[in-house]
């Protein structure tokens, strides 16, 4: 057996809430009025995930010392999300795998994904307000209001070789730090942390998302489907203007430029570009330049713990920033 990782030993120390978060999961995703909902959740929600999300929301909580029960419903809201989330983003990426399992939308239809999708966004918001709190109804609406600008905002960045970092980063605090950060922040206000404590709990969420987000876009590259659960090139497929290829384009000669306007701006993709791409990323070392800004956004996510007690809790998510870099799934 491999050592625990630091995910691992936060789904230990988490493991009594997440079972309940999962039993409510269980519970909420069902419909009886509409048995194409039930096949479609279960078919995702029981191929697992990390349940990073979800984590975020009850260790904000418990490392505030929180003794309720309403983490256990944010924790589930927040993964009601981002579930709802993955179902639309696979239609839009056009993906054909998730969570190691062909995606809803290649084994049902695109409708489906997207009703259900609609249906798990509607029960996220039953749940969440059942805590009765407006703050946290209003920091969840602001994130699903973001989460959905973001992926728009790829749109219509993708395909466009001037993209530029700072765009990527805008869209990439869209559309996967904002749920990070609400997940962290909800956690502490429902937990009754002081403005400081909620605060630096927003920007370890948002800085550990982007750092995650990096990596899945280097993983999108140099990973392996089968351990990552999705197929890898479908960033390149899509057109997407990551971050190593950002950079990459940032440093390329006249004839690799020719290469990315063809089949990032013309889409004019061919056997072997793939290859070529990551040929091209690595001699301009833009997977090892990426790596080094998701490593700083981690530990721009470490050093806002400060802001927290001194818990078991802070330590395990002060290595969680470290472990988002290192990961390989
Ligand atoms: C996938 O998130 C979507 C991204 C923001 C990259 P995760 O990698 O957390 O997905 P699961 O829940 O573990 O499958
Ligand atoms: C994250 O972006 C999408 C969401 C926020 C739902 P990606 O498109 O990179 O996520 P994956 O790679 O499909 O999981
Ligand atoms: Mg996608
Ligand atoms: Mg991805």
């Amino acid at each position: 057996m491999n050592d625990p990782t630091p995910l691992d030993r936060l789904s230990a120390e988490l493991d009594a809430e997440m079972t309940r978060v999962n039993a409510l999961i269980r519970e909420r995703m069902a419909s009886r009025h509409a048995p194409r909902i039930p096949e479609v959740t279960a078919h995702l929600v029981e191929a697992g995930g990390k349940r990073l999300r979800p984590m975020l929301t009850l260790a904000a909580a418990k490392a505030l010392g929180y003794q309720g029960e309403d983490h256990i419903r944010l924790a589930a809201t927040v993964e009601f999300l981002h579930t709802a989330t993955l179902l639309h983003d696979d239609v839009v990426d056009e993906s054909s795998k998730r969570r190691g399992r062909p995606t809803a939308n290649l084994l049902w239809d695109n409708k489906s994904s997207v009703l259900v999708g609609d249906y798990l966004f509607a029960r996220s918001f039953q749940l969440m307000t059942e805590t009765g709190s407006l703050r946290v109804l209003d920091i969840l609406a602001d994130a699903s209001a973001v989460i959905a600008e973001g992926e728009v905002l790829q749109l219509t960045a993708a395909q466009d070789l001037s993209t530029s970092e700072a765009t990527y980063l805008q869209v990439v605090r869209g559309k996967t730090a904002a749920l990070f950060a609400a997940a962290a922040e909800v956690g502490g206000v429902i937990a009754g942390g002081s403005e400081a404590q909620v605060d630096a709990l927003r920007t370890y969420g948002d800085a550990l998302g982007i750092a995650f987000q990096i990596v899945d876009d280097l993983l999108d590259y140099g990973g392996s489907a089968a351990v990552i659960g999705k197929e890898v090139g479908d960033d390149f497929r899509e057109r997407k203007l990551t971050l190593p290829v950002i950079k990459a384009v940032a440093r390329a000669s006249d004839e690799e430029r020719a290469f990315w306007s063809r089949v990032i701006e013309a889409g004019d993709q061919r056997g072997g570009d793939l290859q070529h791409a990551i040929a091209l990323l690595a001699r301009h070392g833009a997977m090892e330049a990426a790596r080094a800004d998701a490593l700083d956004w981690a530990g721009q996510a470490r050093d806002a713990l400060g802001a927290l007690p001194d818990t078991p809790l802070r330590r395990m998510l002060a290595d969680l920033s470290g472990f988002v870099v290192e990961r390989i799934a």
